[in-house]
């Protein structure tokens, strides 16, 4: 029976996950472990889970030596050596979508809240006033959205708004195709002099850096609000808290910074403190129970079809080879270098061994060639070996049937 250990306290559904597909040995641990008691934990572990406190570096790897994959209950994987773990034949799995409708429903209330006024009302209510007033208040109906960056979350954006009734614009540096009646905006320029409700869902990094900044702002149109639940990189913040203070925008909600804080007793350091039109929020828009639930899932589910299958697909660091059906007596994983020649000289050892293949995929990434191999009979110890010592090979297995 093949061990699953879980760090860091992981939803209960990866457990039930696991626990219906017959995996019935998970072994559960709370908190992250580091060093030695890490490298214990690991002994005898097949698959593991962690989130992002668990460094998984080289040296854990080399202590995980039943281990066949590793499982990123998170979104980010830069805790774990990727490359380390691809040449020693783990492929890492992460749940990139889990949270894709809490950012969502996160940025549709946002605008709602923001048109409305609604942040500086409650903090006057609150200071004693009661200033009841439809002054600057609107609804969304039939206001523009514009979407910088139309991939997961902002094609889901796109979707609640239009049901709300919102017109949606959005740009992308890729064609995409618009779900229901968005459309595709030329220019950035175009889409600011547009919406009424700016939103940035773009990746962070050097292309994505200050793409609000002061002539991005100034394109857009009076009275608009801005909302960035992307990365903290992507606008100019002393900028935007230009436009906020000379009221060219009337409000803006921000849940990701330029410098995070790094615990809970730290405060946010940021030029928008204390502005009543401004929500600000400790990059939450990810964390909700029903995200966590999903995550769970999600990475158990990738796991579970790769301890089965051999399937790769998702895998961050990992040649991605789609599930395939079982065809043959037997199976075999072979990840190797991705080097001209490997798999005419692997079939030649399965003809050696009088084996025919009835069915394979091969797929490459970087430098690594991952290939799956049906057989139509049983593969000897004797052959495997071959397989195993043959030049370039990284990691050979034979996918045993059953748990
Ligand atoms: P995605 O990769 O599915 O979509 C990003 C889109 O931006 C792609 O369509 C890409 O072509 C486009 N893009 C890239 N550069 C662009 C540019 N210069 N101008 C216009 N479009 C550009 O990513 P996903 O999953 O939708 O995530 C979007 C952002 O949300 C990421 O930055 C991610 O880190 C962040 N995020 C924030 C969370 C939070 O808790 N606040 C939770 C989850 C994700």
């Amino acid at each position: 029976m093949k061990r699953i250990v879980l760090f860091e306290n992981i939803h209960p559904s990866a457990t039930e996950v696991f626990e219906a597909a017959g995996y019935t040995d998970v072994v559960t641990y709370k908190s992250a472990l580091t060093g030695s008691a890490l490298h214990e934990a690991l002994k005898g572990a097949h698959a593991v889970g962690i989130r992002s406190r668990t460094q998984f570096d080289a040296d854990a790897i080399a202590a995980a030596t039943d281990l066949e994959a590793i499982g990123c209950f998170c979104i980010g994987t830069n805790q774990v050596d990727l490359l380390k773990a691809a040449n020693s034949g783990l492929p890492v799995f992460n749940a990139p979508f889990s949270n894709t409708r809490s950012v969502a429903e996160l940025v549709l209330g946002e605008a709602i809240l923001l048109l409305r006024r609604i942040p500086e009302k409650n903090a006057r209510v609150h200071q004693g006033h009661w200033d009841k007033t439809a002054e600057g208040a609107f609804e969304i109906r039939g206001k523009t959205l514009g979407i910088i960056g139309y991939g997961n979350i902002g094609s889901q954006v796109g979707t609640l708004a239009e049901a709300l009734g919102m017109r949606v614009l959005f740009h992308d540096v890729e064609a995409k195709l618009p779900l229901s009646n968005a459309r595709a905006c030329p220019s950035l320029k175009r889409l600011l002099e547009q919406s009424d409700v700016v939103t940035l869902h773009v990746p962070g990094g050097a292309t994505t850096e200050n793409i609000m900044n002061s002539t991005t702002l100034a394109q857009m149109k009076p009275g608009a609000v801005l909302i960035n639940a992307a990365r903290g990189s992507v606008v100019d913040i002393d900028a935007l808290h230009e436009h906020l203070q000379s009221g060219h925008l009337a409000g803006a909600a921000l849940d990701v910074f330029p410098e995070e804080p790094k615990g809970t007793n730290e405060p946010l350091k940021s030029p928008l403190i204390g502005m009543n039109n401004v929500i600000l929020t400790p990059h939450i828009g990810g964390s909700t129970q029903e995200s966590q639930e999903n995550i769970g899932r999600e990475v158990a589910e990738k796991l579970v079809l790769y301890l089965r299958s051999g399937a790769s697909k998702g895998a961050v660091n990992f040649p991605e080879v789609s599930y395939m059906p079982a065809s043959g007596a037997e199976r075999i994983l072979h990840l190797h270098k991705n080097v001209p020649g490997t798999m005419a000289a692997l079939s030649n050892v399965f003809a050696e061994y009088g084996l025919n293949i009835v069915g394979q995929q091969l797929q490459t990434r970087d430098q690594l060639g991952y290939a799956i191999t049906d057989v139509d009979g049983i593969v000897s110890e004797e052959l495997l070996a071959k397989l195993r010592a043959f030049p370039g090979t990284l990691r050979c297995e034979r996918l045993r049937s059953g748990l």
